[in-house]
């Protein structure tokens, strides 16, 4: 069970409800530049996530100084959780061990109670130097990066994420595999090659194949955007446990849901855009103490146009909210009619 294969998690949420743990647990998906930690604060308190990811800390050769890790995970300050109790884990990214495995001590040292690394970022400048999806051309160096950071922190959970390979599938099963070998308590899977970057569709089939070669538990991720999506996720995976990235952006409640779901077995309506439009209020309210004005725009954009790719009300709105400059005037016609 995933309770046993995260047995230095905080205590949190789903300890707390050992019938959720069972059910199977739900992650909020680590978005470099997307999920912040007012995202974070603000999505787990619609309820349903077992734990979130932090945007990755992108290491090169040197050790980062804390500052960047309480920068990029604030919560490290607050017990690695988020103000609602939410385990948080922190996201390493980069290709050099000896680096990797310094780093991790620092974040540990910074509070850090679990650790994940990228093996999926598909973004050229990271490619180019080694890191995230392009570690999936050499399971060996995947196993290096694991087991150096493993062995740095022993007493800290180290999960991965990876693709499904980086042109192909070919290596899909020997790269899961050195992950594992390398010490990784958890994998999680995003169901597609960086080739396919967020292309439709994801192959959880494939999750199912790499479940059955490895023995720790696996964590299906990719187009996860509705109730019915989550069950043929598990269905096709085979996995009880999923995170969900762009699905929670578009629909903040779908945790939720999902949960409510599991527990009762009855589905809820579907969430109503005043609901998502109030999570973007919270959204922009979170932000407007520690942000100019123009960067609160522009988030409130980006995580509309997020919302937008699967629901019409958010489409039709940002239409004519694309152009707006202030905040206030966004924030009221997110509460006006879809067309003024
Ligand atoms: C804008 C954006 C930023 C992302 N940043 C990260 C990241 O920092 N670390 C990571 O492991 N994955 C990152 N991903 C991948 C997501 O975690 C997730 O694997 C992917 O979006 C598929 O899941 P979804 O369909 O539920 O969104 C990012 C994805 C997007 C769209």
């Amino acid at each position: 069970m995933f309770g046993t294969a995260l047995p230095a998690m905080p205590p949190a949420a789903y300890y707390a409800d050992p019938s959720a743990s069972r059910a199977g647990l739900i992650g909020l998906a680590p978005m470099e530049g997307v999920i912040d930690v007012t995202t974070r604060r603000l999505l787990s308190a619609q309820g349903g996530l077992d734990w979130v990811v932090t945007e990755f800390v992108r290491v090169v050769d040197q050790p980062l100084p804390p500052r960047v890790f309480h920068r990029l995970c604030p919560e490290l300050a607050q017990g690695a959780a988020t103000a609602d109790g939410t385990p948080v884990q922190l996201q390493l990214l980069g290709s050099d061990p000896t680096a990797m495995a310094e780093n991790a001590r620092i974040a540990v040292g910074c509070g850090a109670t679990a650790l994940d690394i990228n093996f999926g970022c598909p973004a050229k400048t990271v490619n180019r130097h080694g890191g995230g999806a392009s570690m999936l051309k050499s399971p060996s160096d995947i196993h290096a990066t694991v087991a150096a950071v493993c062995r740095a922190v022993p007493d800290t959970p180290v999960s991965a994420k990876l693709r499904l390979g980086f042109e192909d599938r070919q290596l899909a099963l020997q790269c899961a595999a050195a992950a594992v070998q390398g010490g990784a308590r958890w994998l999680t899977l995003h169901a597609r090659t960086r080739k396919e970057g967020y292309r439709p569709p994801a192959h959880w089939e494939w999750i199912a194949r790499i479940r059955h070669h490895v023995n720790v538990p696996i964590v299906a991720n990719g187009d996860i955007w509705t109730l019915e999506d989550y069950w043929q996720a598990r269905a096709l995976s085979g996995c009880r446990n999923v995170m969900i990235g762009r699905g929670l952006l578009s629909d903040p409640l779908l945790a939720a849901r999902i949960r409510h779901w599991q527990r009762t077995g009855e589905q809820l309506p579907t969430t109503q855009w005043a609901e998502r439009a109030a999570v973007l209020r919270a959204f922009a309210e979170g932000l407007a103490d520690d942000l100019p004005e123009k960067v609160v725009v522009s988030l409130i954009k980006q995580w509309l146009s997020l919302m937008r790719q699967h629901d019409t009300e958010a489409a039709e709105r940002f239409v004519h909210l694309r152009t707006l400059r202030h905040t206030d005037d966004l924030l009221d016609a997110l509460d006006g009619p879809a067309t003024p």
